[in-house]
């Protein structure tokens, strides 16, 4: 398969040198891009900033901000038969960014912030036949709120995860098809619980063929 994954936070800038960012490694993207490079797919990463090594044999695309990883998004996925969207895109940006730095005062500052474009929905509305798989990062109601997320998208597959997943090297995360219950991926590594999202794919993947 041809498989396009996004990792890590976007930035969202106020200024030349100012942003809103989330404390997102890039580690799950990054563990995904590897797993499935070693089991013979095509991958191209669309990764935000991270302190994280480029995955070699992956061809990699660099996008700052929610508009650049929208905008490769929307280039790279008419050709892929799969879209992992593992990055935390910045929900919000701010409606105006200064092409100069801002200089301080002694007043309050009031930031406003306008939605970026959920780009996985975007996915989910052009699919046609490739196979869209989203994160959710939820702290109550995990499944509830991850499975309305599902079927709100249009996913084929969804994997929930807590906010003590973000940076961490280890996590316990739920997966749910479309088609199929919750399975839940007891405490492990991300590097092994990419191996498991893969596999899962591929089984999408097998059944949409047959
Ligand atoms: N995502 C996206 N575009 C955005 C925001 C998020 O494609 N502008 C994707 C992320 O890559 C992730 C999924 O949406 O795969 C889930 O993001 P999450 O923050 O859990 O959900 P939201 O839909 O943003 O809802 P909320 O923050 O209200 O829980």
């Amino acid at each position: 398969m041809h498989i396009l994954i996004t990792a890590g936070g976007t930035r969202e800038y106020l200024d030349p040198v100012r942003f809103i960012s989330n404390a997102s490694s890039g580690r799950m993207g990054y563990a995904l891009v590897r797993a499935a490079i070693r089991v013979g797919h095509t991958v191209t990463l669309i990764t935000a900033p991270t302190a994280l090594r480029t995955p070699p044999k992956a061809k990699v695309i660099n996008a700052e901000t929610s508009r650049e990883m929208f905008h490769a998004v929307k280039k790279h996925f008419a050709k892929c038969d799969c879209l992992i969207m593992a990055a935390a895109v910045s929900d919000y940006t701010p409606v105006r960014t200064s092409k100069t730095k801002l200089r301080k005062s002694t007043a309050n500052l009031t930031i406003r912030l306008k939605p970026t474009t959920d780009i996985l929905k975007w996915a989910g509305q052009h699919k046609g036949d490739r196979i869209v798989v989203g994160f959710a990062l939820e702290d109550r109601a995990i499944r509830h709120r991850a499975e309305n997320k599902l079927k709100e998208k249009r996913l084929d597959m969804i994997i929930a995860n807590t906010p003590s997943a973000i940076g961490a090297h280890e996590s316990t995360v739920q997966i749910k098809t479309a088609d199929e219950h919750w399975r839940e991926i007891a405490m492990s590594t991300k590097n092994r619980t990419a191996g498991t999202i893969i596999r899962r794919v591929e089984a999408l993947n097998n059944r949409a063929s047959d």
